[in-house]
């Protein structure tokens, strides 16, 4: 029982009512980790059993588990690192770490504080990079599995311009790919997604691998980077120099499509943002990331308005990101609006880090709603969760007035629990 959020679809401006359900004294009827149920408190107890027992939320409000569509598990402690921009990052500090996670006790240590993480912060779902070591992807997923957890997350297929311990070959990241979908793929919750981790560590030869895999696996999920800093849109077309320009070198493996994810997009061409918007190809927005690397803009209102819109998520790209927080990923994605002299009103934030996010994955039916029929995911939040928030939260006085203060002064203080598949997992931190 509480405030209940959700929404139906997309909003279309800050006074889109008809987007979003919102019921002041609600309530969610759970069985079997899935919603039965959903609405006012007095219709959900007319049908309910008698003897269901009742957790009381009031006042906080509560909506679907927030979901990230773009992270690296193995970059936990690569946060933070002093770097000029995206290459140095990755050679100095990224791929250096990454290496550790060929021994399966680290792999294994770092999956469970990253879901401890995730759960801290109100995420239920997210869409991780591991690392080039089929050992990582079984920590992750055999971690998730564990938890109950709905995940897409992928071994990453890397085989040059990175040191040695973190190289495939062609003909590895084929059968480990195809042996990390053959152990977890559809194992609980878990999702198996083709990752090449970029055009820059994939010779030509492993791109013909991923477009393999992409032919056999046609309904799995395909994640890689794009277009996110100038030098790296330079160097691959030296490495590329067919390609018309950085999204055709995907495009010619064929890796585009309505269920592919691209890092970043911050400068694409017309060109490419049509190829992304007639493929249906989604580009993934990482705020804090995109500020900590010093990498631009993202011109989100410029993808999505255009004749041809491209499909977009938004997501903390840990470790290049600087915060776990879906809340303020959603800050800085406001405040990097702000500097192209455009709005991002906090319902579209709300629906982007819930619904939006569930849909750019192709997941809707199942997470990022409260609709019954779908799984239980669900996050609980505080607006008065500091000092600061309470005293700030005396005068709030409308729904998006208590959103956008979640969204600007929150962070994992502000969610007071989460639930995976009905099970509420944050108090329980620890526990076992
Ligand atoms: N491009 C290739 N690999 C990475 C990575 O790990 N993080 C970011 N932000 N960009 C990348
Ligand atoms: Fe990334």
């Amino acid at each position: 029982r509480g405030r209940l959020l959700s929404f139906h679809r997309e909003p279309q401006g800050i006074d889109d009512s008809a987007a979003y359900a919102y019921e002041s004294d609600g309530a969610l009827l759970v069985e079997n980790g899935v919603i039965k149920a959903s609405g006012s408190y007095a219709a959900v107890k007319a049908a309910a059993p008698e003897e269901v027992p009742e957790i009381d939320h009031r006042p906080h409000l509560i909506v679907p588990g927030l979901i990230d569509t773009h992270l690296h598990f193995p970059q936990m402690q690569v946060m933070a690192s002093y770097a000029a921009d995206l290459l140095e990052w990755l050679n100095t500090y990224t791929f250096p770490e990454e290496c550790r996670f060929v021994e399966t006790a680290h792999a294994e240590r770092i999956a469970r504080h990253f879901f401890d993480e995730m759960i801290r912060h109100g995420t239920t779902t997210a869409t991780a990079y591991c690392s080039v070591h089929k050992t990582s992807a079984d920590a992750f997923f055999a971690e998730s599995l564990k938890r109950g957890m709905c995940m897409v997350a992928g071994k990453v297929m890397m085989d040059r311009n990175a040191p040695q311990g973190l190289l495939d070959t062609p003909e590895m990241s084929y059968d480990e790919t195809r042996a990390v979908i053959a152990d977890w793929h559809g194992k609980g919750r878990n999702h198996v997604a083709i990752t090449p981790r970029f055009a820059i560590t994939s010779t030509p030869e492993q791109m013909e691998v991923a477009k393999s895999l992409v032919g056999e696996f046609p309904d799995l999920h395909v994640q890689t980077h794009l277009s996110e800093n100038r030098d790296e849109i330079a160097y691959t077309s030296e490495l590329y120099p067919e390609a018309t320009d950085y999204t055709d070198v995907y495009a010619r493996y064929g890796l585009l499509g309505p269920k592919s994810l691209f890092g970043h997009c911050i400068h694409l061409s017309e060109r490419e943002a049509d190829a992304m918007s007639e493929t249906g190809s989604v580009a993934v927005f990482c705020p804090t990331s995109n500020l900590f690397l010093g990498s631009g803009l993202f011109p989100l209102r410029g993808l999505k308005r255009r004749q041809k819109p491209v499909r977009v998520s938004v997501a903390s790209d840990i470790g290049g990101g600087t915060s776990y927080s879906m809340l303020k990923t959603l800050d800085e994605a406001y405040k990097i609006l702000q500097l192209q002299g455009e709005r991002l009103n906090p319902f579209d934030s709300f629906y982007m880090m819930t619904r939006g996010n569930a849909e750019a994955l192709s997941l809707a039916d199942r997470i990022g709603t409260l609709e019954p029929g779908t799984d239980a995911d669900i996050a609980v939040l505080d607006m008065a969760a500091t000092p600061a928030m309470a005293l700030r939260a005396e005068v709030v006085n409308s729904l998006a007035d208590e959103l956008f203060l979640l969204q600007t002064m929150g962070d994992d203080r502000a969610v007071v629990e989460t639930y995976v598949a009905g099970k509420p997992c944050k108090s329980t931190l620890g526990a076992t």
